[in-house]
């Protein structure tokens, strides 16, 4: 018996791993965290499956399905928005199932930074623009952030971000900004993304607030980054004509002639 926490993917429902939809057809009983796991994932379900939406659940209830499920021998499938990796509470109840000696397995899922990315056709990482993403959020309700990830911290580092559970906070993330980044830096927001329903509005840090228009709530990401507009960005080496590479000898005197014969 084996509780399988799944990457559940952004919304459309085929962007779910064929182990995680194989683990959710194994599984009598399906715990799923509310409306951003489309209901779709749940036909994957055997008939007759035990199929509960977390979301009105406490820690505690939650850990007691997982529980009474452990005692009748029955594997869990536990669906969780996007990735588990991040923002998904999945540690919280590992922790409780490690104290419980229940035995987990987790699989991964498409994120919603890379649904985003896919619906704006855009790599997030461009040679001599960025190199780096940083997936981050502002404060919430419930959740402060720690000292030292103020966003305007990772702006400096001209990374990329991908702002999440922020869109309510439109107007502190452009303020936080604005400093580093300056008016016309591009951003876009993903509403949805491959729901749909989906939507895309892109600008500039001066220009999105009003774009947008408080038109989104809840499940958008904010990009924000040079790579989302630039043109003018260098090639990446490994495909040069004369780069020198393993899987591409550019002469018989090259270290890596003959490597992979
Ligand atoms: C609780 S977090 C879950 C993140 C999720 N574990 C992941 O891998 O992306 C919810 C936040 O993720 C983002 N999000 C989740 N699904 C999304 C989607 N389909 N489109 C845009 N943003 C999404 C939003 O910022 C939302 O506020």
């Amino acid at each position: 018996m084996t509780i399988h926490f799944i990457g559940a993917g952004p919304g459309a429902p085929d962007l779910l791993t064929l182990r995680g939809r194989d683990r959710i057809a194994a599984s009598p009983v399906c715990l799923y965290a509310g409306s951003l796991v489309p209901q779709a994932l749940l036909d994957h379900c055997p008939p007759g499956a035990r199929i509960v939406n977390t979301a009105p659940l406490s820690l505690d209830g939650i850990i007691a399905e997982m529980a009474a499920a452990h005692a009748a021998g029955q594997d869990v499938a536990r669906l969780h928005s996007g990735d588990l990796s991040v923002w998904s509470a999945m540690g919280e109840q590992l922790r409780r199932l490690r104290a419980l000696d229940i035995p987990y397995e987790v699989t991964p899922g498409v994120p919603s930074f890379a649904a985003a990315a896919a619906a704006l056709q855009a790599e997030l990482t461009l040679p001599g623009l960025a190199q780096s993403l940083v997936l981050t959020r502002t404060p919430g309700r419930s959740s402060a952030m720690p000292p030292g990830e103020a966003l305007g911290a990772f702006g400096a580092t001209g990374a990329t971000l991908a702002i999440h559970l922020s869109i309510h906070n439109l107007a502190q993330v452009i303020a936080d900004l604005l400093p580093t980044h300056g008016p016309d830096c591009p951003v876009a927001v993903v509403w949805r993304a491959s729901w749909p329903d989906q939507r895309i509005v892109r600008g500039t840090l001066s220009t999105i607030e009003q774009a947008v228009a408080g038109s989104m709530e809840r499940t958008a990401l904010i990009l924000v980054g040079q790579v989302l507009a630039a043109e003018d960005f260098g090639e990446s080496s490994l495909y040069a004509p004369d780069y020198d590479r393993r899987f591409r000898p550019r002469s018989a005197d090259s270290p890596f002639t003959g490597v992979n014969e």
